[in-house]
């Protein structure tokens, strides 16, 4: 055995913050912008899992600031078709659900779980809206009826250019719930919610130099990264991930060296490591930015299979000081459960928490939405080092070779992901962390996310203390 670390190590509830002097009265003083590179406003990734990072999570996030990272089991040509889907996206309004008249109720039921604002939007064949259809016109209607006989046909319709505020003013005088937006010709253009007026006020877009949607890409370790790199940034992705289960390895090392060999200056985050060594040797290799985290994820089994990981309080803050003396940045990934655990992991140094799991349980994520024996809905999610995304990765092998490497997972293959009634929507979730995290900043008496690193003051607690700051009745 060689020498053991010497410390002990911590994870996300063996710490807490402590309150500090305070100059900061509102969270609304607080700017939550990156330092990353990413050009995000917030510091949310949404991780690279086929079960929870598609194109409606991927617009949907970077309108309020984030970022999604593409997962790289996706075929180039395909990545390029969502990426050039979402940089067509308008960044203030979401785009509507449609159909037409003659269209059946139960097409529309099928529809309207697959975005959070709740309408599906009936449009004559000149793209013109001529109604809405939301879930109160269905019930107790007959699932053959023509969506024509039971639309609101008297929407709020407004000009594209309506400020959120307006928009917010007009749904609330006429007491509708949602907005349309007509072009000039009459198109319908967008739709938008009260609560989704009130986002756009309070969030910023995360947005390229021509003002569009920005969206990453996964782009892998193994076979053509270099070929697979110049089409992702063909199909014009902002950023590039490179990532594996054991970031600290030379197959990573060479992945980094083919991406920097095609461009120097795409933004590039490498990982996942733990180690100050890990971050060194990925650094110099070509990342900008360092992903942090073994085994803290939702879908893993590396650390009950292998022993391997570390907790990840201590393995970000070990990583970030790292990045830091070499001008870099981290990424937190893995394990972030509550808004507390993205505070502490921007306490401990990382510019942006990566975010799975707990996203997969939303409207957004790809999957369909399914009802449990209790008729609660959820969605399936899966790691993606599970048996069935190594199946799926590695579908044009020999059966063989496909069964011998699906043998060795590391991952969970399915797991219920319950939509919380209270927050099925990513955005619901988004303002969860954010909220937290603004009042965070202000606890620590910090207007940025750098100088709440510079200003947090974190204890350790034991697990009676972490359970001391639980609610009952707890849903947390
Ligand atoms: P959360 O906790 O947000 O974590 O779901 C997301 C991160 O988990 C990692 N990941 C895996 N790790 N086996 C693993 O060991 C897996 O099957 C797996 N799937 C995802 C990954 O780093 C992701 O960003």
């Amino acid at each position: 055995m060689n020498e053991q670390r010497p410390t002990t190590d911590l994870t996300y509830d063996d710490v807490f913050l402590a309150p500090v002097r305070s100059g900061v009265e509102s969270r609304f003083d607080v700017d939550l912008s990156t330092s990353d590179g990413s050009g995000t406003t917030l510091p949310i990734v949404v991780a690279n899992m086929t079960a929870v990072a598609g194109r409606r999570m991927a617009e949907t996030v970077a309108r309020r600031g984030g970022l999604v990272v593409l997962p790289q089991d996706v075929a180039p040509e395909a990545v390029a078709e969502i990426v050039s889907w979402v940089k067509s996206r308008h960044v203030v309004w979401d785009t509507p659900l449609v159909l037409h008249e003659g269209d059946a109720v139960a097409d529309a039921l099928n529809l309207l779980p697959k975005r959070a604002h709740g309408a599906v939007v009936i449009v004559d064949d000149r793209e013109r809206p001529l109604g809405v259809v939301d879930e109160r016109c269905c019930t107790g209607v007959d699932r053959f009826a023509r969506l024509g006989e039971v639309a609101d046909r008297d929407p709020v319709v407004l000009p594209l250019e309506t400020k959120p505020r307006e928009v917010f003013e007009t749904l609330h005088q006429r007491g509708s719930d949602v907005a349309l937006a007509v072009n000039g010709s009459g198109e319908l253009s967008g739709i938008m919610t009260r609560r989704g007026a009130l986002r756009s006020e309070i969030y910023t877009p995360a947005v390229d130099s021509s003002g569009r949607l920005r969206v990453a890409a996964a782009v892998g370790v193994s076979g053509d990264v270099a070929g697979k790199t110049s089409a992702l940034l063909e199909a014009g992705v902002d950023m590039l991930v490179a990532d594996t289960a054991h970031g600290h390895q030379e197959k990573m090392i060479a992945a980094l060296r083919a991406i920097r060999s095609v461009s120097p200056e795409v933004p590039v985050v490498a990982g996942n490591v733990v180690t100050a060594e890990g971050v060194r040797d990925l650094v110099e290799a070509g990342a900008d930015v360092v992903k942090v985290g073994v085994g803290p994820g939702a879908m893993c089994t590396t650390r009950m299979m292998t022993g391997v990981g570390r907790p990840q309080f201590s393995a970000v803050a070990e990583c970030a000081e790292a990045a830091a003396e070499l001008g870099k940045r981290i990424w937190a990934d893995g394990g972030i459960r509550h808004p507390r655990d993205v505070a502490l992991a921007l306490a401990a140094g990382a510019a942006s928490v990566m975010v799975g799991s707990w996203f997969a349980g939303t409207y957004e994520s790809p999957g369909d939405l399914q009802r449990d024996e209790h008729g609660n809905a959820y969605k399936e999610s899966f790691g993606m080092a599970s048996k069935r995304a190594v199946t799926a990765r590695t579908r044009s092998d020999s059966g063989f070779d496909q069964a011998r490497k699906a043998l060795f997972e590391e991952g969970i293959s399915s797991s219920r992901m319950r939509l919380d009634p209270n927050a099925p929507g990513v955005e619901d979730l988004l303002d969860e962390i954010s909220s937290g995290l603004r009042s965070s900043c202000t606890y620590a008496g910090a207007r940025t996310l750098s100088e709440f690193h510079d200003r947090a003051v974190v204890g350790i607690q034991s697990a009676a203390g972490f359970a001391e700051g639980r609610p009952l009745p707890s849903g947390w």
